[in-house]
C-alpha cells in the first residue's frame, strides 16, 4: 500500500521503546499500513502559532514517533485505564467527566491511533469511528475523527499532524473516501481539512441538525454539494 510506505519511511521510533513498540506491530499489525466541538474549556488563542513558529515547527520535527494503532477489541484493562487517564487529563470541561469511567465521549469506536513516550505511557490518541454518509441517493464510507488530544507535556511537537497521517493511510487503503471531524480549522488545517457547512447529523427522532464541520477527501472523489446526512451523533 503506497501510503503504507510512505508513513513508514518517514517514522523513527523512540530508542527506549522501539522494540516494544515493534513487537505491538507484529501483535496487532499495527503501524502506518495502515473534534470533537471544542470540549477542552481551554482557549484556543492563548497558544495560537504564528505561520513562521508553525514552519519551525514542522522543521523541527525531524524525528517523528510511531503511531501505534490500536483496534478497540485490543484493549485490556490496564489499557483501558491509560486511555481514560490520558483523555480525562486532556477533556476538562463539566461533560467530559464521562472519561473518568469510559474511554469514548458518547459512542464507541473501533479504532484509535496512539503514540507512546519514551517509557510506554500513551501521549497523544485519535479515535476512529467508522460512519457513513448519505447524499444524492449515494452512500460514502466515512472515517469520523474524534477524541483527538495531547497529553498537555507533550503539546506542540506534531502529534496530531503526524497521528493523522497514519489514520489517513488507514482509512483509504480501507475503502473510506472522506475523514470528518468537528473541532478547531487551525488545528486541522496543516493537515488537509476544510471547512463545509452541508453537514447534517442525527436523524431519527430529532430530525437532521445542520453542524458546521471539517472534510479531508481521501481519494479523487469530491466532498458532495446539496445536503449530506450523517446518521448518528457527533463524534
Ligand atoms: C488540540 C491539541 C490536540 C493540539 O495538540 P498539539 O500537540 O499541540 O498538536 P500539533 O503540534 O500536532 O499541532 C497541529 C496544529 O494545530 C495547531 N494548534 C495546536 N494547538 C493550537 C491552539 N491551541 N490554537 C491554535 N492552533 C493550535 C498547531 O499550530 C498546528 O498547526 P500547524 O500544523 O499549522 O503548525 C491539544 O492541545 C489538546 O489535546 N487539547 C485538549 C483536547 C482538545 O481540545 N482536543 C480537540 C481539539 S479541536
Amino acid at each position: 500500500m503506497a501510503v503504507s510506505t510512505e508513513c513508514r519511511r518517514n517514522f523513527m521510533p523512540f530508542e527506549v521503546s522501539a522494540q516494544f513498540l515493534s513487537d505491538k506491530c507484529q501483535e496487532y499489525r499495527i503501524g502506518c499500513e495502515g473534534v470533537a466541538a471544542d470540549r477542552s474549556g481551554f482557549s484556543l488563542d492563548s497558544h495560537f502559532r504564528t505561520p513562521e513558529e508553525s514552519a519551525q515547527s514542522r522543521s523541527s520535527t525531524k524525528m517523528k514517533p510511531e503511531v501505534e494503532y490500536l483496534p478497540d477489541s485490543s484493549v485490556d484493562d490496564a489499557l483501558d485505564h491509560d486511555l481514560r487517564s490520558l483523555l480525562a487529563t486532556c477533556f476538562t470541561k463539566p461533560e467530559d467527566a464521562v472519561f473518568r469511567h469510559r474511554r469514548y465521549f458518547e459512542e464507541p469506536y473501533p479504532n484509535r491511533w496512539v503514540i507512546r513516550d519514551g517509557r510506554g505511557a500513551i501521549v497523544a490518541h485519535i479515535g476512529g469511528h467508522e460512519k457513513h454518509v448519505e447524499v444524492n441517493g449515494q452512500s460514502y464510507r466515512v472515517g469520523g475523527i474524534g477524541d483527538v488530544c495531547v497529553h498537555p507535556d507533550h503539546r506542540g511537537k506534531g502529534s496530531v499532524r503526524t497521528m493523522l497521517e497514519c489514520v489517513h493511510g488507514w482509512l483509504s487503503g480501507h475503502g473510506f473516501v472522506f475523514a470528518v471531524l468537528f473541532g478547531d480549522p487551525r488545528v486541522y488545517g496543516s493537515s488537509g481539512y476544510v471547512e463545509v457547512s452541508n453537514l447534517y447529523y442525527g436523524g431519527g427522532k430529532e430530525g437532521w441538525k445542520q453542524v458546521d464541520g471539517l472534510v479531508k477527501e481521501l481519494s479523487e472523489i469530491a466532498w458532495p454539494g446539496g445536503e449530506v446526512r450523517l446518521p448518528g451523533p457527533k463524534f
